[in-house]
């Protein structure tokens, strides 16, 4: 984006939630950046077009670490252009999209096609992890750190086929990847002996509150507690993604600085908001791989959000099709749409008491912002790119058929009531997302990251 035309905007009299304070101020952006955080009243002169966000909150946009968009090969489930869309109309200004697609992206050159289709498509800004195989460390070690995200492992296999299951490349590559390594970790020995004995005893009657028992709380805790060995081995700097148990928070350290730690971890907010009561309910609209488990494991990984053993809040955005998922427990394939709800969702756990607004902006924001280093976004900062969210916290959004964003055309959410609304999402600094709707023409940027 050039700063050509230098779009001047005033955002007047809203509420900043930033860096633990909460305030009341004007932003005047130009062109992509925030220019100015300001108590002084902007001219229409200097900034002609002004939005009054009297009553309404800003924070900077939520950098979402984890989401599959499916493209290319599976276009079907989801694509760029539609699911970072959603992305704005639920206050993502970021995505890091993962290599699970057909081809997957096990190579420098199919994920650079990757970033040229996002380059025409997305309306948020975005980066791409490479995939880790077997067998292609090579391409591992040829990364640019500044320019792509990480490097995906799959230690448990979930959708598609990129579980590297080989000790010796697993080695290889805590050893040699130069940039971090984002872990799905789940014991495949553990989930699949489950299985065996699941389908035996249960067939196919199996409910899905059994998919907690089959990708169990061991198969979780061995996994991580293999990555976290590997990452001390090697002084690796590893990020175990969508943490899911209670057990699995003593591996991580909650007294080193977030920007000096080597081993960090994510939440996701389906795992913070459902837990083993909903399966009953929602049945295969809550199946994820790793599975949601107790309710004492929902809360614990909100305390040990707030303890800061985890670090960031994401997504794990994993479109299926409404036929391919309403199945039986075996053949529904793990994984929801989350983006365009998942601000709400960790909003109304602010309005049942469970996190502060500085809380949710610290882990969907500045904390992904550090733990990747993306340069110039994550914070409310004069210089930084104007990438924000407006919420409204005395307004409500109801989920339902007509307002789901996404291809697939479902949600967990459905039915649902949340108690704040989306008004507006900012992407270096246009009005992407405004008045219910979103502007035709794509802000999204690649992201870079100082390293
Ligand atoms: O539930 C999941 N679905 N977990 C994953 O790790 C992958 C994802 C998918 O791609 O469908």
């Amino acid at each position: 984006m050039t700063n050509n035309t230098k779009r001047r905007i005033a955002l007047k009299n809203a509420t900043l939630v930033n860096e633990g304070r909460i305030w009341k101020a004007h932003i005047l952006i130009s062109g992509n950046l925030i220019e100015s955080i300001t108590l002084d009243p902007p001219s229409l002169e200097d900034y002609p077009e002004q939005y009054d966000f009297s009553g309404k909150y800003i924070f900077p946009g939520m950098i979402d670490d984890q989401v599959h968009f499916r493209e290319p090969g599976l276009t079907h489930k989801a694509d760029i252009e539609t699911e970072s869309r959603a992305c704005l109309m639920g206050g993502i200004t970021t995505y890091f999209e993962m290599p699970n697609t057909l081809p997957p992206a096990i190579t420098i050159d199919e994920l650079e096609k990757k970033y040229t289709l996002a380059s025409q498509k997305s309306f948020a800004n975005y980066s791409f992890y490479l995939g880790a195989s077997n067998d292609n460390i090579e391409e591992i070690k040829q990364v640019d750190p500044q320019k792509i995200c990480g490097v995906k492992v799959f230690m448990g296999s979930s959708t598609g086929n990129l579980l590297v299951d080989d000790p010796a490349s697993l080695d290889a590559l805590f050893k040699y990847s130069p940039v971090l390594i984002a872990a799905h970790c789940e014991d495949e020995m553990t989930v699949k002996t489950n299985e065996r004995e699941y389908r035996s005893k249960f067939g196919d009657t199996i409910g899905f509150e059994k998919h907690a028992e089959i990708r169990s709380v061991d198969a979780c805790y061995l996994s991580s507690s293999r990555a976290v060995a590997l990452a001390k081995k090697y002084q690796s700097r590893l990020h175990i993604l969508h943490i899911s148990t209670e057990k699995e928070l003593e591996l991580f350290d909650q007294t080193t600085p977030l920007s000096e730690k080597k081993i960090t971890a994510e939440a996701c907010v389906h795992h913070l908001f459902f837990s083993d009561k909903d399966y009953e309910r929602l049945g295969w609209k809550i199946k994820w791989n790793p599975s949601i488990k107790s309710e004492s494991d929902r809360l614990a990984l909100i305390q040990g959000l707030k303890d800061n053993k985890i670090d960031v809040i994401a997504t794990d955005h994993a479109p299926h099709t409404l036929p391919e998922k309403d199945q039986i427990l075996w053949n529904a394939p793990s994984g929801g749409p989350l983006v365009q709800h998942a601000l709400l969702a960790l909003l109304e756990l602010h309005h049942n008491g469970h996190f502060t607004l500085p809380e949710i902006v610290q882990k969907t924001s500045h904390a992904p912002a550090a733990l990747f280093r993306v340069e110039q976004r994550g914070y409310l900062r004069e210089g930084y790119f104007a990438d924000l969210v407006v919420v409204d916290l005395n307004a409500n959004t109801y989920v339902n058929k007509d307002t789901i964003a996404y291809k697939c055309g479902w949600s967990p959410f459905e039915g649902m009531r949340f108690s704040s609304q989306i008004v507006g999402t900012f992407v270096n600094g246009h009005p992407a997302y405004i008045n219910g709707s979103v502007e035709p023409v794509k802000y999204g940027e690649r992201v870079t990251f100082d390293r």
